[in-house]
Parts: C-alpha cells; structure tokens; sequence
C-alpha cells in the first residue's frame, strides 16, 4: 500500500520528534485522528514524565496525556524511526547571539533520521527555519546514504505556526502551509496534515521556486 492510501486509512505510524510545545499538541491530534504515534525527544526526563500520564507544559492537560496514551509511545530510541511512515521534525531552532537561528538541533535531529532513513517514507521539517533548509541542507543529509527524494522517499516543510497563548487558534484551527520538494511529496504531506488540521490552506509545489511565493502567503495571511 503506498503512503497516502496508509494516512487515508490510519494505518501509517506517526513519529513526531521534539515534544515540546509544537510537537506534543501535534501528537494529540494526530492520536485523536486515530493514528499511532511515536513521540521522540532527547530529554528522557520529558520522556519519562509522558509515559506516567504527566504534563510539563501548561496549556496541556494530564488528562489529555492520559488519554492518548494507548496510542502514544513516548520514546529516546531513535532506532524506532525506522518503524515510522511519516516523520516529523519538531526541534527548537533558537536565535544566537546574531539573532540567526541555531540549526544544530535540525541538522543533528536529521543525521539521526538519516541513518534510519527507508524507502518510502515521508520527512517532513515544522522547525522555524531560513528558506532553502528543507530542499538544500536537510534534503542533503538525507540522501548522504544513496536514496533520493522525491522518487525513494518524500520530503515537505510545513512551518509551525502555534501561538500556546492565544485561545482563540488551536493546531487543529490554525490553516497549515505546507510545501513539497515534488508534486508526489506535497500530495501526501497534504494528505497527512488534512488528517488533523481543518484548512492546509496554500499549497505549493517545489519548496526551492515558491519561497518567495510562501513568503508573501504567510504576510498576507497575517494581514
Ligand atoms: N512554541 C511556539 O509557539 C512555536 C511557534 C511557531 C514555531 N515554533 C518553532 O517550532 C520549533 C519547535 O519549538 P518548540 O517551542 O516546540 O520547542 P521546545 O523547546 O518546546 O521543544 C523542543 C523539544 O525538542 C527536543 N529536542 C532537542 N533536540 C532534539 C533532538 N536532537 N532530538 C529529539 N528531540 C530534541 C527538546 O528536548 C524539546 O523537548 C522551533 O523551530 C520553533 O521556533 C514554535
């Protein structure tokens, strides 16, 4: 079975990694849609806290975390990730000193991905980044072992736009861009995202040739 037709059916696993304020939200609603996800992080004391039904971030109830957890692996073994047909990447990229972002967490998180990588499965990036990380710098690690994207396996970047303070816009209302290296990569990335999210709102097609094209979408949508 392909992996549009394992989304359109739940049955393709969901690893998301970084459970921190984007991930965790993303993981329940992914659960909630009825998927099995694997959540990873480096932080075993978060992993820990996870796997008791605890919550360490505020707007995140335990009950909520109770809930989902039949179906919710809290895990620090990234050897899982060759388990996943969908992964996705969730780390911090904080600024430095020269307010850039600090892309240590994205490029370790995707050598890591890299070594499980597989035939078929989607990556797609949530991290804030600079345009061109997705198709220059992380497709690059990614195909270091000899699979291509966009033939052996598929590749997106789906920028988070989750705003914990404001109650009026949650994940699942927040209308998601998402962006495919290929028109194949955007077909399921689109596919995972309208699992959970109610609008993935502009579509577009080879990351490299619409930045700019993203840029003025997600300035007009603010406005
Ligand atoms: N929090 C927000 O409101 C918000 C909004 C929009 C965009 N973003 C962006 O989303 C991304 C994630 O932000 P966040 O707020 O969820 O960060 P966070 O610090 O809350 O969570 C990140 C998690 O990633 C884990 N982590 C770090 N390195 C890792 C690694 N190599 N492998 C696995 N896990 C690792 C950390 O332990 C932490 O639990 C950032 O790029 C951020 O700029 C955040």
């Amino acid at each position: 079975m392909d992996l549009k037709n394992k989304i359109l059916s739940r049955e393709a696993k969901i690893g998301v990694i970084g459970l921190g304020y984007v991930g965790l939200p993303l993981i329940i609603e992914f659960v909630k849609a009825g998927f099995e996800v694997t959540g990873f992080d480096v932080d075993k004391s978060k992993v820990d806290f996870l796997r008791a039904g605890k919550s360490y971030i505020k707007q995140i109830s335990e009950d909520s975390i109770k809930e989902i957890l039949p179906k919710f692996d809290p895990a620090t073994e990234f050897s899982k990730l060759a388990d996943m047909d969908a992964i996705v990447i969730c780390v911090p990229t904080p600024l430095n000193k020269n307010r850039e972002p600090d892309m240590s967490y994205v490029f370790g998180t995707t050598r890591t991905i890299a070594k499980y990588l597989r035939k078929g499965q989607l990556i797609s990036l949530e991290s804030t980044t600079y345009p061109g990380t997705t198709d220059e710098d992380v497709r690059a690690i990614l195909e270091e072992g000899g699979l291509k994207a966009g033939t052996d396996f598929y590749l997106a970047f789906s920028p988070e736009r989750e705003d914990p303070n404001n109650n009026d816009f949650r994940t699942r209302t927040i209308p998601k861009v998402v962006g495919g290296f290929n028109p194949a990569s955007l077909e399921v990335a689109k596919a995972l995202y309208d699992q959970i999210v109610q609008r993935t709102d502009q579509e577009l097609i080879m990351l490299n040739e619409n930045l700019n094209l993203l840029q003025t979408l997600l300035v007009s949508d603010v406005d």
